[in-house]
């Protein structure tokens, strides 16, 4: 059975970055998934959330998924507090994965900085409970960007680990021998990890203090046209070929933008815009970002401004997702051998 999990953390500032390495690509597969779209708010207080904005923060979040074509009714859209089924299933894989696997664990390195001792035990723990969310569904696939790779890798080797070492139960209970199937990263397409406008070798992040290296999900279209205006790029005209677009990483990411957005790819874009002048690309650019953006972030402006709506859909969703979810953990308590009510 194929299924699709993906998740977005409630912490402010959503960008470019994430609609094209993750939301856009969630809308393209709900023809053939059945999918679930998750706003991972017990991920996002793995660092310190003012509880105010962390409330906005998720109706953003939902708003933004919605706004972009995500189908809240066909599919599931919820917040993963509501279903108790994550944090279980995260302390049960906390026991699964081994300090040796979580220390390799690049993000938590970047996150946790020089201070790591003052680092949250959450924040080092993090990658469990993403595999928790995508394995308490069984799910098969998850779309992410490429920057979710490496905890992609833990969540499969849980679910490996998982299946051995409770082989005989899983087995004894006439349960499916992979009892968890390994979830397959979805990871394609010209924009799986977004540049900052700013330094072609940084990502592109929420938590980036200059607000100029990023496209905003609620930034208006002068914001946005500034933004791009200033983006930092080489001196030469745009590359004639991929290879070359390859050696320039500003040029890269600019034409990988354009390409995500138009449905295009690379070396469509090259064979149009190849050889001219930035600034004449720059304004296409801002063009095709303005009109594919202003739809979205006007109608996630009007969601927001209606919370009870999005909080029935996240409500609705909840409860479907825990219906699903509620199954796998009765196995999983069954596999490890607690005693039932
Ligand atoms: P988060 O909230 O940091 O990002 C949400 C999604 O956006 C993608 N993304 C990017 N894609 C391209 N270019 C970028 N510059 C860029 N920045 C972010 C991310 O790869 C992600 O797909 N740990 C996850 C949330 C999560 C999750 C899950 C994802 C929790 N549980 C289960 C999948 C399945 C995260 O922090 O994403």
């Amino acid at each position: 059975h194929e299924r699709v999990f993906s998740g977005v953390q409630p912490t402010g500032n959503l960008h470019l970055g994430n609609y094209l390495g993750a939301i856009k690509r969630f809308v393209e597969l709900q023809d053939r998934f059945e999918c679930l779209y998750c706003v991972v708010d017990l991920h996002a207080i793995t660092v310190w959330q003012d509880p105010a904005e962390l409330k906005k923060s998720i109706r953003e979040v939902a708003a933004a998924f919605l706004a972009a074509g995500v189908d809240g009714t066909k599919h599931i859209v919820f917040n993963q507090s509501q279903v108790s089924a994550h944090a279980e299933l995260a302390w049960i894989f906390n026991c699964v994965a081994r300090l040796g696997w979580l220390n390799r664990m690049t993000q938590f390195k970047e996150k946790a900085g020089k201070d790591r001792e003052n680092a949250s035990v959450g924040l080092y723990a993090y990658p469990n409970l993403m595999a928790a969310d995508i394995l308490a569904y069984r799910a098969t696939h998850v779309p992410v960007g490429e920057d979710q790779k490496q905890h992609l890798e833990l969540a499969r080797d849980i679910a490996q680990k998982f299946n051995n070492d409770f082989s005989k139960s899983i087995a004894d209970l006439g349960l499916a021998e992979k009892f968890f199937p390994q979830p397959e990263p979805l990871i394609a397409g010209p924009a799986t990890r977004v540049m900052s406008l700013r330094d072609g070798a940084r990502k592109m992040s929420k938590s980036e203090p200059s607000d100029a290296s990023r496209i905003n999900l609620t930034d208006d279209a002068d914001q946005i046209a500034a933004k791009i205006r200033k983006a930092k790029t080489d001196p030469l005209p745009l590359p004639e070929t991929v290879e070359e677009m390859k050696t320039r990483p500003e040029a890269d990411n600019l034409i990988g933008i354009y390409a995500a957005l138009a449905d295009s790819d690379a070396a469509a874009v090259i064979a149009q815009f190849g050889g001219q002048q930035f600034s004449q690309f720059k304004q296409a650019l801002v063009d095709l970002t303005v009109s594919k953006l202003a739809p979205i972030t006007a109608e996630m402006k009007r969601l927001v401004a209606d919370p009870g709506h999005i909080d029935q859909v996240l409500g609705s969703g909840a409860e479907r997702a825990e219906a699903i979810a509620g199954e796998t953990m009765n196995h999983v308590k069954d596999i490890v051998g607690f005693v039932r009510r």
